[in-house]
């Protein structure tokens, strides 16, 4: 149970605001603990490439109120590591590394993807503990992630600002959130900003309700509108055209039909293109059914960056102190929950795969209901 412990931590996925508090929560309190830290660079490639700095007290000061994350990040899955201009199973050179540090533990902080791939790490043989970190707010199991509420903050002021040129010029303005696959950003932006419409990936939108919306609100004199959308978000049209290919994609995969699987595939990644211009193409519909001017302002990479707000501080550092306490407890395997005003180790399991998806009787969306805010449906 005891002895000095060994750890190793690092940051993988879309970066977010919160990340260097959360190191600094685990390294300050694990130091504290007469613990010795090691942080790899880029995420899971800089455990394969054993690329890492030894974390102490010097390079843990200063970096709460930063952005980003002073290791770096990567989108790289241990399974599947460009290398040598092939994808290949890295999982064993990690293994490896995690073991040659002498590791008790290895602390990854990331998003759905990054839960997976420690999950696969923790198969492998390795102690892990997982921080529940991104902007979407999506992981299962966690009250919420750190980097939601600075990227809130973000959307919503960008949305007030965006109400005193729409108004000025009469005209609509679409904001593009990011969300892919749940719109908690774009609806808790919306609605805190005050968005005449809000689109998100859980309700496929009909588009001539959306422009119904705004003729409505036009002709009670309020001159322009403001539509706040997921990047995810899809009209019932094209929904019901993903799950038409989905569907035949499963089938001919549990059918063996290569030909049609590899058509499909292809048909999937032209969809799956085309929908990045989605906005853009609903701002230029929404002109053509309502006769109004319309603009579209896409909020991007703006949502990630700069200086986390106090509340993912604390929760960050919260989360990344409970850490220490685990490791103390040699309790591995497990995601450190955000628990009300406490936490909660959930296991890896409970967590892997599944995506925290805005419930459609959620408060949010009853309120937004209520003070007649259009979601499209
Ligand atoms: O996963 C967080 C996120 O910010 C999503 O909201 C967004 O769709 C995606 O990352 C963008 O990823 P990238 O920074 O790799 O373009």
């Amino acid at each position: 149970m005891n002895g000095k412990k060994y750890v190793g931590v690092l940051t993988s996925g879309g970066d977010t605001p919160g990340l260097n508090a959360a190191l600094r929560g685990l390294g300050k309190a694990s130091l504290q603990n007469g613990m010795q830290l090691i942080g790899f660079y880029d995420g899971f490639r800089g455990l394969m490439q054993n690329r890492f700095l030894r974390l102490d007290e010097k390079n843990l000061s200063g970096i709460l109120t930063m952005g980003g994350t002073i290791l770096g990040t990567s989108r790289d899955k241990p399974h599947k590591m460009p290398f040598g201009g092939k994808m290949l199973d890295m999982t064993d050179v990690m293994v490896d590394n995690y073991k040659n540090h002498h590791l008790d533990v290895l602390v990854c902080m990331g998003g759905g993807g990054t839960q997976k791939n420690a999950h696969r790490l923790m198969q492998s043989g390795l102690n892990i503990i997982t921080l529940p970190k991104t902007i979407d707010n999506d992981i299962a199991k966690t009250d919420v992630t750190f980097g939601f509420d600075t990227a809130l903050g973000i959307a919503t002021e960008a949305i007030d600002r965006l109400h005193s040129t729409a108004h000025s010029h009469h005209r609509i303005i679409v904001v593009e959130v990011m969300g892919h696959n749940a719109g908690w950003l774009a609806l808790g932006s919306g609605l805190a900003g005050g968005a005449d419409v809000i689109l998100i990936p859980e309700i496929p939108y009909n588009v001539k309700n959306v422009a119904d919306a705004i003729l409505q609100r036009s002709r009670s004199g309020k001159r322009f509108s403001i539509v706040a959308v997921s990047e995810g978000a899809m009209s019932d049209e094209n929904h019901k055209l993903l799950e038409t290919l989905q569907t035949n994609l499963d089938s001919a995969k549990n059918d063996g039909e290569k030909d049609k699987k590899e058509k499909l595939r292809l048909e999937l990644e032209t969809f799956n293109k085309n929908m990045t211009q989605s906005t853009l193409l609903l701002s230029q519909k929404l002109e053509e059914l309502t006769g109004l001017e319309s603009r579209v302002t896409i909020l991007g990479h703006l949502q990630r960056g700069g200086t986390p707000s106090a509340a993912d501080r604390l929760l960050a550092t919260r989360l990344g102190t409970a850490a220490t306490r685990l490791i103390l407890q040699e309790k591995y395997g497990v995601m450190v929950a955000a628990r009300g005003e406490t936490f909660e180790a959930v296991t890896l399991e409970e967590v892997v795969g599944i995506r925290r998806t805005v419930p459609p009787d959620h408060a949010w969306i009853k309120s937004a209901r209520a003070v007649g805010t259009c979601l499209g449906d």
